[in-house]
Parts: C-alpha cells; sequence; structure tokens
C-alpha cells in the first residue's frame, strides 16, 4: 500500500470518551464561525486527506507554499491551507489557547489550537497560486473576498461529518485504504472530477483501467462555480453509468468533500496528493486539469509535475491529450490514436455539454450516455424549478 504524503496519515477526529471531555470546556472558549469552505477545510485535515497537514498553516508553511511549493520541511505541497478571518476578530484571541470552530449554523464543530496570527498578501497569494490577478477567477475571488488575517494551528474536529445526502459515499482515506487492500489491489488510479461525466472522461477512465488493477472515482461534493452541476446530480450520473457500463467490482465512487479552487496546475499536483492519501498509486490528469475560463493552458496542469522528482510526490500522474469522438474511427481518440482530420472530430468538454443542458439541448450520443442525458435534463429542469433559475 502506497504510504500517505509524508508517511503518516493524520486523524485529527477525537474520541468519543475525549469529546465529552472537552464537551464542558468548549463552551467556555471563544468562538469563530466558519464558513463552508472552511469547515470543508477542517474536515480535510481532520480525516488525513489533507495528510500531514494537522492543521491550518504557519506563517512558515504559508509562505514557503506560496514561493516554493513546499511546506517549511521541504514536502512537496502547492496550495495554502489557511484560516483568514477579519482582523477585528482576531484581537480577542491569545496565542496558545484553544478556540471553537462554529459552522455556518452556529454548532460547534471543532476546536483550533492557536499558535499564530500573522497578515498576508492577498494579492501576492492570487498570483503566486492562480497565475492572475483578476477578480473575475473563482480562486482569486474567494482569496480577495475573505479576512485579511491568518490564523495556524493545530485542528480537532468533534466528528466525523454525515454528509448524509450521500450516505453510503462518504469514505475517509483510512476506509478507502481498507477497501483497497480487501479487493487485493496494488494499483489504483485516482479520478478528480468536478463535471457530470462525459464520454471523454469514461475513455480516460477506462485507457487507465485498461493497465491498473482498480478505479477511484473520487468527484468533488464540495462547493465549486455556480454554474456547475450540483453534486447530487452528476454522483447519480455516475451510479446510472458504473450500473451499466463499469464493471462494478474494478471501482470504487466515493464523494471528495473538499471544494474547488481553479488553481489549474497547482491544484493538479494538490489533488494528486490528496488522492495519494486516500490511497491511490496514479491519478489522472488531462486537459486543462482544474482550470478555469482561460487562465491556464490546455496541458499546463500536466508540464508543473516535470517540476518534481517522482519518488517527492510518489504517486504517478497519468496524462492524457485531449480526447474527442471521431466519426472516422467510430470511437474516442486522441491525437496519439487518430490519423483523421479535425472535420472528423467532435470535441467534448464538460463545459460544452452545460451550455447545451442551459439551452435544453440533449447532447449527442457522442458526448454522453443517453442514461446520463437523461439525468442532467431531469436535473436541470428541476433545478430551474427548485431555485427558479
Ligand atoms: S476538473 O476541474 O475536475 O479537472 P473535469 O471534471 O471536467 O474538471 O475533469 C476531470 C478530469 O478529466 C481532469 O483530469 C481533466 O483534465 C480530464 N478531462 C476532462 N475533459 C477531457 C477531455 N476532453 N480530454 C482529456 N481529458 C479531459
Amino acid at each position: 500500500m502506497i504510504e500517505p504524503h509524508g508517511g503518516k496519515l493524520i486523524n485529527r477526529i477525537v474520541s468519543e470518551q475525549e469529546k465529552k471531555r472537552l464537551k464542558d470546556k468548549i463552551f467556555v472558549m471563544k468562538s469563530i464561525k466558519l464558513n463552508r469552505r472552511q469547515v470543508s477545510d477542517l474536515e480535510m485535515i481532520a480525516i488525513g486527506a489533507f495528510s500531514p497537514l494537522e492543521g491550518f498553516m504557519g506563517k512558515n508553511d504559508y509562505e514557503n507554499v506560496l514561493h516554493n511549493m513546499r511546506l517549511s520541511n521541504n514536502l512537496v505541497w502547492p496550495i495554502p491551507i489557511t484560516l483568514a478571518v477579519d482582523k477585528d476578530q482576531v484581537k480577542r484571541f491569545e496565542i496558545g489557547e484553544d478556540i471553537s470552530l462554529l459552522d455556518e449554523f452556529g454548532k460547534v464543530v471543532g476546536i483550533l489550537h492557536l499558535k499564530e496570527v500573522y497578515s498576508y498578501d492577498k494579492e501576492l497569494e492570487a498570483e503566486k497560486i492562480y497565475r492572475t490577478k483578476d477578480e473575475k477567477h473563482p480562486g482569486v475571488k474567494a482569496v480577495y473576498s475573505q479576512g485579511d488575517t491568518l490564523l495556524g494551528g493545530e485542528v480537532t474536529l468533534l466528528e466525523k461529518p454525515k454528509h448524509i445526502e450521500f450516505n453510503k459515499y462518504y469514505l475517509t482515506p483510512q476506509e478507502t485504504r481498507n477497501i483497497f487492500k480487501e479487493r487485493g489491489w496494488k494499483t489504483v488510479v485516482g479520478f478528480q472530477t468536478r463535471n457530470p461525466i462525459h464520454r471523454a472522461h469514461e475513455y480516460i477512465q477506462k485507457c487507465a483501467l485498461e493497465i491498473y488493477d482498480g478505479l477511484f472515482l473520487h468527484p468533488i461534493v464540495g462547493e465549486t462555480k455556480s454554474d456547475d452541476i450540483p453534486a447530487e446530480i452528476r454522483m447519480r450520473c455516475y451510479e446510472v453509468l458504473i450500473e451499466n457500463y463499469y464493471p462494478k467490482e474494478r471501482v470504487v465512487l466515493s464523494i471528495n468533500p473538499a471544494y474547488m479552487r481553479y488553481a489549474g496546475p497547482r491544484e493538479a499536483i494538490f489533488h494528486a496528493i490528496v488522492r495519494k492519501n486516500y490511497g491511490c498509486t496514479h491519478f489522472i490528469v488531462g486537459r486543462d486539469h482544474a482550470g478555469v475560463g482561460n487562465y491556464y493552458g490546455p496541458y499546463d496542469a500536466q508540464k508543473i509535475f516535470l517540476e518534481f522528482k517522482p519518488e517527492e510526490l510518489g504517486i504517478i500522474p497519468l496524462f492524457f491529450e485531449n480526447a474527442f469522438y471521431c466519426k472516422k474511427c467510430s470511437s474516442m481518440a486522441t491525437l496519439k490514436t487518430c490519423p483523421h482530420s479535425k472535420e472528423e472530430w467532435i470535441f467534448l468538454s464538460g463545459t460544452k455539454v452545460r451550455e447545451m443542458l442551459q439551452g435544453e439541448e440533449i447532447p449527442p450520443l457522442e458526448f454522453t450516455r443517453p442514461e446520463v442525458a437523461k439525468i442532467l435534463i431531469e436535473g436541470i429542469k428541476q433545478k430551474r424549478v427548485d431555485y427558479n433559475i
């Protein structure tokens, strides 16, 4: 079994006994209300998905990540995991104290063991992490709109979130590792996604499945852009596809409670490290991985892997070129496998599918399986009714 990043799978969830002991203390602690993204980071740290992180980053790690894509101990780490709050809020806190962390409904979900308070340069973060200062970029926008002070320190999570809406699909890194072991998989390919599954996704997943033992489908269900398809609908698409077109015993479907940052190249490295923690040995990086708009070149997210020695990452990236349907080949293909000209190709992308669905147009077979198209169209219609958009 592949080692977690940094060698140890972190678990920052308290035992039932410890929880009882903490209960009285929690109510006299000062508190901070977290937004959904911050709760998601807290959860990802606590369940070990962000191993070796045990909390929100301190200044040393933060600056190293920004400038060198490494933690202060030199371990590769490309994305800051920080807790931003307003300056005024911080005045009440003392270094060394425990602060209770509340979710958006005011429920105590965890504790921050406050170690550091520091300021940071938002524009510098935008430029380094997202390669742009443009506030239209969703990741940059999130940085600009968050607090101006960062709190660092280890965290404790009071209980594993239930994610009731996704029920059996919630697995922690320890649980997926156990499953991979039980199934006897020596090699496991991780697949990150935030879009409804289309034929290009299926193609690259199955190319990988031709060679490796198992496929770990790990769609992001945390916050995504408002025009991305909601996670419940995407999960239903996966269910129907696995049911009809995949060898079930060779696939594990599970939700990833993280949120999308749209940081393109840096996020590709981050996504790979997270899947390594879940027990994957390989990770698919296709065209414009975790990209948005035209901020990144189509293969920047692959090129960035060359900046690191393979043993520093541990997990092996599998690079795929832009996949499309070729009418002459009558199959999915890429430039590497198809000799025909552009006129024969139907390019597939999540963005394109989304546009068609928004226009209530049924995507053709070459775009998406009919079972999936049906769910998407129903979902979109329902969303219009439910959310009045
Ligand atoms: S992402 O933001 O999570 O990367 P998406 O869900 O569309 O978006 O992509 C999931 C994975 O499939 C990424 O590795 C991406 O690069 C890859 N991918 C998506 N569409 C294609 C395509 N047409 N050809 C090759 N790879 C693709």
